[in-house]
């Protein structure tokens, strides 16, 4: 397994993520907010598992160009979309008002298009040696 620039970073960046997924299941347990699951949930699962797992992808994969573009990319694209999904979805949670509901469509497609990319981008790299 290799320490390259994009495991250290998506390695952090799942890091930042937990912490955030800790402190709000706390905030909705304290306050008996239960409703707020769903924006919890995606955080963690997004956040800080897909970002560990990315992390690991990274890993494994052969080398790839250091300091390359396209990987960057596809890291602002998945957290921009996380933050815009998940914020979206948790002020929709707490104000009932459904002119939210176009920002969580939006994150959440900006989430699988950088999958794909991810996808493509990492499909050569991930070839048996
Ligand atoms: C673009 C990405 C995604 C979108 C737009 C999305 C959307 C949704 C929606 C609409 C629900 C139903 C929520 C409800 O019943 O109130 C849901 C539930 C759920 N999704 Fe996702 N999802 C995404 C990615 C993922 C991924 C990658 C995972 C797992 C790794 C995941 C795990 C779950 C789980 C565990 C639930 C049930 C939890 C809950 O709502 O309390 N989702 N998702
Ligand atoms: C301090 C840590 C945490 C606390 C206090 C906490 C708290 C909670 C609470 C109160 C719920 C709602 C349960 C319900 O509706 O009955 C929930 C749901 C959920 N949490 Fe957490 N959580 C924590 C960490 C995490 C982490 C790290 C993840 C990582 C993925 C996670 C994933 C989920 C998921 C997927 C659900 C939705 C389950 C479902 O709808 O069936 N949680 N959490």
């Amino acid at each position: 397994m290799k320490m390259n620039g994009m495991t250290s970073l998506w390695a952090r960046t799942a890091l930042i993520w937990f912490l955030v997924t800790l402190c709000f299941g706390m905030f909705m347990g304290m306050t008996q907010q239960f409703n707020y699951a769903p924006a919890h949930a995606h955080l963690g699962v997004l956040g800080w598992l897909s970002s560990a797992v990315f992390a690991l992808i990274y890993g494994v994969a052969r080398e790839g160009p250091e300091g390359a573009r396209a990987p960057q990319i596809h890291w602002a694209a998945h957290n921009l979309g996380l933050a815009l999904m998940g914020g979206s979805l948790f002020m929709l949670l707490r104000t009932s008002d459904q002119s939210w509901e176009p920002f969580i469509a939006i994150g959440g497609a900006v989430i699988v298009l950088a999958a794909l990319w991810l996808t493509v981008m990492m499909w050569p790299r991930l070839a048996a040696r």
